[in-house]
């Protein structure tokens, strides 16, 4: 299993990409609308994993109550995995409270599923499928 990314929730998502790329010296590795999850990111490129830079489009997204209760910081991590429907099994039978039962698409268009951070010490977790 690798971490594939942190994502982080920003406010704005211009002066983020400011921060991470020329503050920090992370480089812009893409930038994307994902419509059916509400939210617009930037992909910041590190040489083990990436950071996700995270902005809600809507006022209905979770990204956009995220942001309204919790401000902006650490949202979910992700870990890679090869085989998600086996994982989801597994996690269903460890008991873990999942977000959704079925995978959906994540940013690449791959499988992914969320586990609810009530589940995992408060910490929203996303597997990916490679
Ligand atoms: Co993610």
């Amino acid at each position: 299993m690798k971490l594939d990314h942190i994502a982080i929730v920003v406010k704005d998502l211009e002066e983020a990409v400011a921060t991470y790329s020329r503050k920090l010296g992370v480089p812009l590795e893409s930038r994307q609308r994902v419509e059916h999850e509400g939210v617009e990111i930037a992909i910041m490129s590190l040489d083990n994993t990436r950071i996700e830079l995270l902005h809600p489009l809507e006022n209905n997204s979770g990204a956009a109550n995220f942001l309204e209760k919790r401000g902006e910081g650490l949202h979910h991590i992700c870990l890679e995995v090869d085989n998600i429907e086996a994982l989801i099994q597994s996690l269903q039978i460890a008991g873990l409270k999942l977000i959704g039962t079925k995978p959906r698409r994540g940013y690449k268009g791959n499988k992914a599923i969320f586990v609810h951070p009530a589940s995992t010490n408060g910490v929203l977790i996303e597997f990916y499928e490679k």
